[in-house]
């Protein structure tokens, strides 16, 4: 693995010998943080500065200028620094402690002839207030107490249900009510497989095995993303690994969530379409459909998003624990109602709170949308293909429009360090098309043009293996095709036209989700190969049933493990492959009491009220 790194690394080097290169300054540096603070006098600030050379020739400034001007470097001439001020500059008579930390990074910077001027302070914290923050317990504040107050009524239901559940014993006859609060047939319900159940219904099997695998592949992604929003120690190995093509398989690949929207707007109207066989479908059920969503992801969605809000900056501290976690669980207690309503891509989308929640709104938008189209088209089936196939042709130009108008890109072209560094702030291909419901309409539209197709090939009886050659030969081609499209990236993104882009962000999106529809399409008709027989192995169907748990809770357990260093941390894949492996294996522990605990119980409670 790493031989191949280091080819592909050394391959994409930029033409920078390593003694030009050492000659620049450290890109981030902190000083001993907890050291610094439990001395009385003790300044601890964080912030970044510009630098400018106090001489007018500076070979090292030009070398460091023209470096910078690469997008796939980082710039250079700002410097991220974590200053004991109180121990590198002594104690000053300037009581001003942002002009007390320019003085005193300029004290470093006068050893190189650099004149460095702040340009964003982030936060100074002295022993005083550190000491205060120890020994002092706050009072909780409102939300902290909500929060607080809902875990402890979650808990308490859940002993009620499961003593109810116990004490009765399996003989007699029980509420079911109290029943969906036992913790005892929440778990027999998560480890059940359908294996011997409705044919229909087991040949989505391998469904859980997709999800887990897409699962794996995001939580993955976001260790990357993690470490490279902390500062790094050696930052040239970021901008290197950047250019290759490795990279892109991460970048590219992240439109790979499209797969999700495919799969959930294919059960959505599968699922709707098999009802309709027994009951007739109206408009009217509509808010019923929404409603059952709603009570499936908005337990445990909001649960996380409160935790985030409330108790998420206690967790730990470190030197940039307050200007990553304290500050993101900020914009959470700022965007709460957002969040909670599903709007917050569309509202003040361009600050994050538990940046994978842009994928819930996403979804919870297209769902009222293709429950909506479904419900119109159940007594439609015979114009229900051409409509739908219309929509998503429409949908792609929609988006190669909007794209062309407003100038955005796709994902591959702003991929950058310092991009990523800042979580995509300020970069409005992100919030206006990334994360927006039109840029996954057309993901959307093909889900249901699937599940159409699907049901109407098993009316018809069609029987496994009948599906044409050719559909066959490209579904066990397909998912190479994609690995290939996606590495594809690394050459595409040379062509930067205003109108190739706009038309990549079409193409992009047809092919991901056509094939992501074709992989889907043959899981479930086609013959085996081992692609299926391995996503629908049973060990898969517990885990896959804890996605939504899985997908909110591991941001917040991936920030707790990296945020709190207390130094620059070594990115490496190999690192960044380390807390992946933590981040899963802490995540999908915490996910069984969510799911068990909240999931599972309050769906099943709504679910038998309205029913
Ligand atoms: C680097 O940062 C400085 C200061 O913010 C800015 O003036 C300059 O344009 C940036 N360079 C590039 C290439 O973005
Ligand atoms: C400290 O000095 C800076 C720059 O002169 C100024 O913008 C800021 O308001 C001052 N802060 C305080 C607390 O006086």
């Amino acid at each position: 693995m790493s031989v191949l790194v280091l080819l592909l690394v050394s391959t994409a080097a930029h033409g920078l010998s390593d003694e030009e290169y050492s000659r620049f300054p450290r890109l981030f540096h902190l000083d001993d943080y907890d050291t610094c603070l439990s001395q009385p006098g003790g300044l601890y600030c964080v912030g970044s500065f510009h630098i400018t050379p106090v001489t007018p020739e500076h070979p090292t400034y030009e070398l460091m200028k023209e470096y910078s001007e690469h997008p796939s470097n980082f710039n250079r001439t700002v410097l991220y620094r974590g200053y004991c001020v109180s121990s590198r500059c002594g104690t000053a008579s300037e009581t001003n402690t942002s002009l007390r930390f320019e003085q005193c990074a300029n004290r470093w910077g006068e050893k190189y002839a650099f004149r460095l001027s702040l340009q964003k302070l982030q936060y100074c914290r002295s022993f005083a207030q550190e000491f205060a923050r120890k020994n002092t317990q706050e009072p909780m504040d409102e939300p902290q107490k909500i929060f607080l107050s809902v875990v402890c009524a979650l808990l308490f239901f859940n002993f009620i249900g499961t003593a109810y559940d116990l004490l009765l014993g399996d003989e007699r006859k029980k509420s079911k009510h109290l029943v969906s609060w036992s913790l005892r047939s929440n778990w027999n319900r998560l480890i059940a497989t359908y294996e011997d159940g409705d044919p229909r219904l087991s040949a989505l099997n391998p469904v859980q095995g997709v999800r887990v695998f897409l699962m794996s592949l995001t939580i993955l992604t976001h260790s990357g993303v993690i470490r490279g929003s902390f500062y790094v120690f050696n930052p040239r190995f970021i901008e290197e690994i950047v250019k290759s093509p490795l990279l892109m398989l991460f970048f590219n690949g992240t439109t790979l969530i499209q797969f999700f929207l495919v799969m959930s707007n294919f059960l959505l109207a599968y699922n709707l379409l098999l009802a309709s066989k027994t009951h007739e479908l109206k408009f009217k059920h509509l808010p019923l459909c929404i409603l059952k969503r709603i009570a499936r992801i908005t337990p445990v969605y909001l649960l996380v998003v409160g935790y985030s809000a409330t108790w998420w900056p206690y967790a730990r501290s470190g030197p940039l624990w307050p200007t990553l976690v304290e500050a993101e669980s900020a914009i959470c207690r700022k965007k709460f109602w957002f969040q909670a309503f599903f709007i917050n891509n569309l509202v003040q989308a361009e600050e994050h709170c538990l940046v994978q929640t842009w994928f819930l709104a996403v979804d919870m938008q297209l769902y009222i949308l293709g429950s909506a189209l479904t419900l119109y088209l159940a007594s439609r089936r015979d114009i229900a293909l051409k409509v739908l196939g219309a929509l998503f042709v429409s949908s792609l130009l929609l988006n190669a429009g909007l794209s062309y108008a407003f100038d955005w890109q796709a994902l591959v072209y702003f991929a950058t360090p310092e991009n990523i560094r800042n979580m995509y702030l300020n970069v409005p291909s992100f919030s206006r098309l990334y994360t927006s419901p039109w840029g996954s309409l057309p993901a959307c539209f093909i889900g249901l043009f699937l599940a159409h197709v699907h049901f109407e090939l098993q009316e018809k009886g069609l029987k496994k293996r009948d599906i044409s050659f050719v559909v066959n030969i490209l579904y066990q081609l397909a998912p190479l095709v994609l690995v290939f499209w996606v590495l594809s990236g690394t050459w595409l993104r040379e062509f930067s036209t205003r109108g190739f882009v706009a038309f990549y962000v079409a193409l992009e999106r047809m092919v991901f989700s056509c094939f992501c529809a074709l992989i889907l399409f043959g899981m479930f008709n086609g013959g085996s190969n081992m692609l299926k027989e391995f996503s629908a192995w049973r060990g898969w169907h517990a885990m896959g049933r804890m996605s939504l748990s899985v997908l909110m809770l591991h941001w917040c357990v991936n920030t707790i493990i990296a945020h709190s260093r207390l130094q620059p941390s070594t990115t490496t894949v190999l690192d960044v492959f380390a807390d992946f492996a933590a981040t899963g294996f802490y995540t999908y522990l915490l996910a069984i009491p969510l799911t068990l605990l909240v999931e599972m119980p309050i769906q099943r409670f709504i679910s038998g009220l309205i029913l």
